[in-house]
């Protein structure tokens, strides 16, 4: 009875410390859909073709990688947590010595996105210069931050107002125009100067450098908005299921702007807007566990357990694993009285890391002694060596307990 129990024990040790899973690539996108623009993941509720997002205003255009009205989101990438990158077009305003020659308004509609005050920052490059922010509700414009800079001391490196300053935005700004402004509307005591810039852009993502005086028509900044899904908070939208679309295993966040956003809960992993989204994640693999010999993936998280013969919570930062002395002692025993399956069986994994020396060590001795009825027998003296090894052994075991 015992020795088959004892067989299967080590079988299950040694197949699940050798299973190493393949993680599943992350379905991002809806299913049978083109889940990517160029290498740009899009992931649910955003989507390229039809049925394929959740709604309009997630449609990005591939061709053009664009999304709003008049193709001014030049899209750069879409990330689950509730953001997503990519460009305006920057305004400007160029002079000379007497009037403004040229100039362009960024202006911007992003119906149910809007602009993340927390990660931008509007920014004024120009000498004698402003950058306005006006956002709009309906027909009416409030001028938010103005953000002015001159041009005494130039540095590198340096935006807090020679040529160069920033200002931060205000919350939920889902429409609004940037204008950029001489206050002479000429180019006055900074000849060198013919333009002035107004962009906003992520923050720590532009250094100002004495040369951007001279010309940053052109230039890319990348800029962060923020994505919701419905049209309420969390309270609200839970009550109807119908309308509700965080999936199972995911939870609702609350947005400061309309709508919220679904996250996978603790344990798992995927896209929490698509069905079964919200994938386990597989601890067992890789470096997401503490656990010292074997690993146990359960639903949301993982367990560890101590090989045969030891016990403890099996955890690098728990009670570890300690030899128990009845168990091994068992374990001995058992070994004397197991057939050549088992000596095959451990022989070959004699040959691995991964059992543990004290296994191994119990192993080569009960092998040695079920070789006593056959011809390569050991002289008694060998054996007697090395029952008095073990022996010593389960003493240092029980000085441990
Ligand atoms: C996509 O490719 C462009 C160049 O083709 C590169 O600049 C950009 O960083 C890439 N984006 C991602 C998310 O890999
Ligand atoms: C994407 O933009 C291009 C260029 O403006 C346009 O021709 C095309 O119809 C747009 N695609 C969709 C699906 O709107
Ligand atoms: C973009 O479209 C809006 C209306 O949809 C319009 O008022 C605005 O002038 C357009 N902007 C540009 C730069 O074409
Ligand atoms: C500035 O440009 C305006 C408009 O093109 C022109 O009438 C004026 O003469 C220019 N001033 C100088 C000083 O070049
Ligand atoms: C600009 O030039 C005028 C006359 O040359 C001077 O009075 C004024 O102080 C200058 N302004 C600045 C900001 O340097
Ligand atoms: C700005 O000045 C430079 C020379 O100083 C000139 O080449 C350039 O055309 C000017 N840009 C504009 C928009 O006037
Ligand atoms: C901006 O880019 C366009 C097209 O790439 C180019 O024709 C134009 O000269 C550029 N302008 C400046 C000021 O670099
Ligand atoms: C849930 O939303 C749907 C679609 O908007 C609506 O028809 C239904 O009446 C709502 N149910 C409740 C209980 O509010
Ligand atoms: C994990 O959850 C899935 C679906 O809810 C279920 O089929 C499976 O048996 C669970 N696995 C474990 C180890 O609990």
């Amino acid at each position: 009875m015992f020795p088959q129990h004892f067989t299967i024990l080590i079988l299950i040790v040694i197949l699940s410390s050798r299973m190493k899973e393949v993680e599943p690539e992350a379905v991002q996108s809806f299913p049978g859909c083109t889940n990517k623009c160029g290498n740009i993941t899009i992931p649910y509720p955003f989507g390229i073709e039809e049925n394929c997002y959740m709604a309009t205003q997630y449609m990005v255009n591939c061709t053009t990688l664009t999304m709003f009205s008049n193709e001014t989101f030049k899209l750069l990438d879409i990330s689950l947590d509730g953001y997503m990158r990519g460009f305006f077009p920057m305004a400007y305003a160029c002079y000379n010595s007497t009037h403004m020659l040229s100039g362009l308004d960024s202006f911007v509609w992003m119906g149910r996105f809007s602009l993340s005050s927390t990660k931008n920052i509007l920014t004024s490059v120009g000498c004698d210069s402003r950058a306005d922010i006006m956002t709009m509700d309906g027909e009416d414009s409030i001028v938010v931050g103005i953000a002015r800079s001159e041009c005494d001391f130039l540095q590198d490196g340096d935006c807090s107002g020679y040529g160069c300053r920033q200002v931060p935005i205000p919350p939920m700004v889902t429409r609004f125009r940037i204008r950029s402004q001489r206050n002479t509307g000429e180019i006055g005591n900074w000849s060198f100067n013919n333009c002035s810039y107004a962009f906003l852009v992520e923050r720590d993502q532009y250094t100002f450098y004495k040369t951007d005086i001279d010309n940053m028509l052109n230039r890319s900044l990348p800029v962060v908005l923020e994505w919701t899904v419905g049209h309420n908070d969390c309270e609200h939208s839970q009550k109807n299921k119908t309308t509700y679309v965080c999936t199972e295993n995911s939870v609702c966040i609350d947005s400061i702007n309309y709508g919220y956003n679904c996250r996978c809960v603790l344990g798992y992993e995927g896209n929490p807007y698509l069905p079964n989204g919200c994938q386990d994640i597989n601890e067992c693999v890789g470096d997401l566990n503490d656990c010292i010999y074997d690993c146990i993936n359960t639903n949301g998280s993982y367990h560890c357990s101590c090989p045969f013969g030891m016990t403890g919570d099996g955890s690098k930062h728990g009670t570890g694993c300690t030899y128990n002395l009845k168990a091994t002692k068992s374990l001995g025993k058992s070994l004397y009285t197991e057939r050549d399956y088992l000596i095959q069986i451990l022989d070959d994994q004699l040959k691995k890391d991964g059992i543990n020396e004290y296994i191994k060590y119990v192993a080569k001795i009960a092998k040695d002694c079920i070789e006593l009825e056959g011809k390569k027998r050991p002289n008694m003296n060998t054996v007697k060596e090395e029952l008095n090894q073990m022996r010593q052994l389960f003493v240092k075991i029980s000085l441990c307990e």
